[in-house]
């Protein structure tokens, strides 16, 4: 027999994290859960409403009249997620959003708005949620938490591709560069820096495809999940 468990995965920016998370979601019939989607809407808010980041009463003001919500897409087969009722998906990707969101997520009182609900998230088990620190914070007893990694310029090319969609005159420059300041920041931040929990699994992606990735990460799961029939 087998049990639900959380599966938490950490890592930088752009090394493939939500995609496997949705590949495992969508294997194990679980949930899947982005948690940068809700730093990005926190963000968009903040940008939208001019929110300044020094002063920590209208902080506390803007999140107190922020509503998230992750809604599941037929389609696209994943939760979008909702700002106060506004399908935000796609806006949330905009460059001036990822310009911005590593100094918002840097600030305490983002962080544990955003936590609270990441918790709550997790009560049931069975969820598969990516971040900074999901295997560190959120979920510290995560049964299967993994740190990913990738070489530096081939997370750039991956999110150049991505971002180049939507956005022809982007330049592979101006991507090299949100990621390294948002890998520094994230890294380097005093409210809980990313870092790899200690008991997280290492997985270098750089010269895996999404399905080798995933069954790699398949066996892990099946060595956590296994448990002793009792009945
Ligand atoms: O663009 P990418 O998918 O790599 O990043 P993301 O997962 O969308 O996260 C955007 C930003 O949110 C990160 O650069 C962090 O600053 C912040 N974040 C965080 O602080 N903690 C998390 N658990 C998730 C994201
Ligand atoms: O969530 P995170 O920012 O870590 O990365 P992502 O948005 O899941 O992945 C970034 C890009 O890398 C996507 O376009 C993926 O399709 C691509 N990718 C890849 O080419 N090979 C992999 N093994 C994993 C992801």
């Amino acid at each position: 027999a087998t049990n639900k468990i959380i599966i938490a995965i950490d890592g930088f920016s752009s090394c493939g994290k939500s995609t496997l998370a949705k590949q495992l979601a969508a294997k194990l019939g679980y949930a899947f859960i982005d948690s940068g989607a809700m730093y990005r809407a926190i963000t968009l808010y903040f940008i939208r409403n001019n929110v300044s980041l020094q002063d920590h009463s209208q902080i506390l003001d803007a999140l107190s009249n922020i509503h998230l919500s992750f809604v599941f897409n037929e389609k696209s087969q994943q939760s979008d997620i909702y700002l106060n009722d506004e399908d935000v998906a796609h806006l949330i990707r905009e460059m001036t959003v990822a310009e911005k969101v590593s100094e918002v997520a840097a600030i305490r009182e983002v962080r544990s708005f955003a936590v609270a609900q990441q918790k709550r998230m997790g009560k049931k088990k069975g969820i598969v949620m990516d971040g900074r620190d999901i295997g560190t914070v959120v979920f510290p007893d995560a049964e299967l938490k993994i740190f990913m990694t990738a070489d530096p310029e081939v997370r750039v090319k991956r999110r150049f591709q991505e971002l180049y969609v939507t956005n022809p005159h982007i330049t592979l420059d101006e991507v090299r560069h949100n990621l390294e300041m948002r890998d520094y920041i994230d890294s380097n931040r005093e409210e809980s820096p990313l870092r790899r929990a200690e008991d997280a699994v290492l997985l270098d992606n750089s010269t895996l495809t999404r399905e080798e990735q995933l069954a790699k990460v398949l066996d892990w799961v099946k060595e956590r999940a296994q448990t002793v029939d009792v009945s």
